[in-house]
């Protein structure tokens, strides 16, 4: 596919946005604006920092104005369950909106997304949610470390926001064992006790592992910052005793925790596949047309590592 160019800006543009606050980081508008331009579509995709008490005058902005969609990140996913007028069952099930589709309703009276309207918008508009962030996960682990989930023994680091949708999603995936280990140990005991009535016939311990895994994953958000380290120093557990290590943080590209994981001889990949695949998914949501992942990928790690 060739990476295309996008029509100058003009009177019928359609608009995607990410909301976060902050949200100056955020690479989202060079994968998306990568996606839009290779597909040809007449769209562009745009980053505001929205305050989270400012949530849902915002939502209603955006619904005014016929945007085609939204992606949500910190601190929106959570609070948006509660102002989304349809849930999807993905939302639903790992309890958090990440994902935004508007939708008018037809002549026939039938949903359909924005992006199926092309010149006269419905006059009725709801926003419908979806989390592309769960699914996004078991992609990456899958093709970036070759984890199939069924049946894996898992260390997880990490039970905020991030750390309980991997959590749910690996207990859906059927691992054979799950080990949850946090700061707070309290959030741990919380999420442990969430999962075991949800999949009862799970092994889900609070703690590391005496035996080995197949997989740790740092759900934490310790190695974002210049002087972290790896959030296993110190810790009852050897790099040794996993096969592999999937670190969410993506910036860097190569954190302590999977500088040592490498030099215990593990596979590692760090989130950028993640953060491609629940991109891409949101767009595929969108647009109804397979995304161009690789064109995608390309523009994350230009606008991520420069390369
Ligand atoms: P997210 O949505 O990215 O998961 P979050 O819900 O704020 O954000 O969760 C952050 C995670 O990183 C939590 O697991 C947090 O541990 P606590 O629950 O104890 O706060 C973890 N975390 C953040 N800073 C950390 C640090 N310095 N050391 C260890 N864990 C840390």
């Amino acid at each position: 596919m060739s990476t295309g160019t996008m029509p100058p800006l003009n009177a019928a543009t359609r608009y995607c946005a990410v909301w976060g606050h902050p949200i100056r980081h955020s690479a989202s508008p060079a994968m998306q604006n990568a996606g839009l331009a290779a597909l040809g579509l007449d769209w562009r995709y745009l980053a505001f920092d929205v305050r989270p008490e400012q949530l849902a005058t915002a939502l209603e902005g955006a619904r005014a104005m016929r945007f085609i969609g939204l992606n949500l990140t910190v601190p929106h996913k959570l609070l948006a369950l509660e102002l989304v007028d349809v849930l999807d069952e993905s939302a639903r099930i790992w309890g958090a909106v990440n994902t935004i589709r508007f939708e008018g309703r037809d002549e026939a009276g039938i949903w359909r997304p924005l992006a199926a309207f092309a010149d006269a918008l419905p006059e009725s508009v709801r926003s419908h949610g979806f989390n592309t962030d769960a699914g996004a996960l078991a992609t990456s682990l899958r093709e970036d470390l070759g984890i199939a989930l069924a049946g894996a023994r898992v260390l997880l680091l990490g039970a905020g926001g991030a750390g309980r949708a991997a959590a749910l999603k690996l207990a859906s995936e059927n691992v054979a064992c799950l080990y949850l280990v946090n700061r707070t140990i309290t959030k741990a005991t919380e999420l442990a006790s969430e999962i075991q009535t949800r999949h009862p016939g799970l092994r889900v311990q609070v703690g590391y592992p005496t035996e080995t895994v197949d997989l740790v994953i740092n759900a934490t958000s310790y190695g974002l910052k210049p002087g972290d380290r790896s959030p296993l120093e110190g810790a009852d557990f050897r790099l040794t005793q996993t096969g592999a290590v999937y670190d969410m943080i993506y910036r860097p590209a190569e954190t302590p925790l999977l500088r040592a994981a490498q030099a215990a001889g593990c596979r590692t990949a760090n989130g950028l596949g993640m953060l491609l695949h629940q991109g891409a998914d949101a767009l595929e949501i969108w647009t109804g047309q397979p995304a161009p992942r690789a064109i995608m990928r390309a523009a994350l790690e230009r606008n991520i590592y420069g390369v």
